[in-house]
């Protein structure tokens, strides 16, 4: 029993534990490094992320045919159905950006038969539709917020373009769909994270694809994973200008407060998607007017290093980033569910390529058997025993 409960509390929220296999990412905390299928994000980065999902879905980059063939794949399922975008439209100005995309997604299983079964050609098609359309339907919530229309995709935009222009309403600049683009493959996958192993979980019950992807959207709202980037933003604007960071901080870290963007479960050293995020942040902000929002996050970033030996991490620079871009704060996490959803899908298929049901154990850690007490005595019985303890 003290063994049970030394390796409980060592354990607490899954830390160290290796709770599966996966072929898609290499999380290299000691190292700094990450990779897909063996690809150093350092490099792919310069790819488009209609690549970086090829390489997840299929283990291998494409070639120029089959990038092609994959896009245009990509481009023919944005279409949702307009129940979908109804819903969207009637609830997104008042509610969560997040809780609206969890509806939503859930929605996309309706008169759809494909998501009753788990065959892999099906849920290869399924996968290349929730990626693609998941975008139109975040643009969708974007643009309802911000009390525009829902534009229609453009067939001739890639993914990060189409998705830009959708969102803003207008046509979206090349050098913002890169900036958008190396977030995407930035944001791709990454071990099991929570969202991720929340998929894998419902996969491995022979659920479906849809319902596993709904589960990692609830599970990536939390501001301890995906809605770090929006928390980021409002502590950007909280603290406001670059003199005010270090007595922000202090109070902050007085009262043991969570710095958000901050720490990471797996780095111990530079989470390697920082330095392209934070390149594109310095650019993108000194650009737009918007050089207060680095300025302020580099001085967070040296101070937190020097008094609490933390660093940032993938949510700490796409915020002041995607502010540069003009997206609104609240629908950064939604952004970052643009990307993993690639993840998730091909998460869930390797789950199903080999799977066993996702079930630990838990330690118990409350009362001892007890004598149960029919109803009808239970008062006497409890009058007696706070007479005796009196
Ligand atoms: N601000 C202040 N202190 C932090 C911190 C942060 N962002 N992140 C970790 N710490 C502290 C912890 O409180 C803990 O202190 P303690 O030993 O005095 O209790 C210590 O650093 C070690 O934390 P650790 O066990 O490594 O954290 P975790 O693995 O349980 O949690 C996170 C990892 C990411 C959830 C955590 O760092 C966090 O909450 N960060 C802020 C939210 C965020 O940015 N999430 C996005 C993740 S990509």
């Amino acid at each position: 029993m003290e063994n049970n409960a030394k390796d409980a509390q060592e354990t607490k929220g899954l830390a160290g534990v290796v709770a599966g296999s996966t072929a898609l990412s290499q999380v290299d905390g000691a190292q700094g490094q990450l990779r897909y299928c063996g690809y150093n994000i350092d490099d792919l980065v310069h790819g488009s992320y209609e690549e970086t999902c090829y390489l997840l879905l299929h283990g291998q980059l494409p070639t120029a045919q089959q990038l092609q063939q994959f896009s245009e794949e990509l481009k023919q399922q944005r279409a949702v159905p307009q129940a979908v975008l109804q819903f969207i439209e009637q609830n997104s100005k008042q509610d969560h950006p997040m809780a609206v995309l969890r509806t939503a997604v859930s929605m996309l299983s309706c008169n759809n038969p494909l998501t009753t079964d788990n065959e892999p050609q099906h849920t290869q098609q399924q996968a290349v539709a929730l990626i693609a359309q998941i975008s139109t339907l975040i643009a969708a919530i974007g643009a309802t917020r911000a009390g525009r229309g829902v534009v229609p995709a453009d067939p001739t935009l890639d993914h990060a373009a189409n998705f830009l222009t959708m969102l803003q309403g207008q046509p979206a600049p090349a050098q913002a769909s890169h900036a958008l683009n190396v977030a995407l493959v930035l944001h791709a996958d990454h071990g099991f994270n929570a969202s991720t192993f929340a998929a894998r979980a419902i996969a491995s019950t022979l659920s479906d694809m849809v319902s596993a992807v709904t589960a990692a959207v609830a599970s990536l709202k939390g501001p301890l994973h995906g809605g770090a980037n929006t928390a980021v933003m409002h502590m950007l604007q909280q603290i406001g200008q670059e003199d005010a960071v270090e007595p922000w901080l202090d109070q902050a870290l007085g009262r043991r407060q969570l710095i958000m963007g901050f720490g990471h479960r797996v780095y111990k050293t530079t989470d390697p998607r920082v330095q392209h995020l934070r390149a594109l942040s310095q650019q993108w902000c000194n650009a737009n007017n918007q050089a207060n929002w680095f300025a302020i996050s580099d001085k967070l970033q040296q101070l937190m290093m020097q008094k609490k030996g933390l660093y940032p991490n993938v949510d700490f620079y796409s915020a002041s980033l995607y502010y540069a871009l003009g997206i609104e704060p609240q629908m950064y996490t939604p952004v970052f569910a643009l990307s993993r959803v690639v993840g998730w899908v091909s998460h869930i298929r390797e789950q199903l390529q080999d799977n066993r049901i996702i079930r630990p154990r838990a330690q118990y850690i409350g009362k001892p058997a007890r004598t149960y007490v029919p109803l009808q005595q239970r008062e006497s019985q409890q009058q007696s025993a706070s007479l005796a303890a009196a």
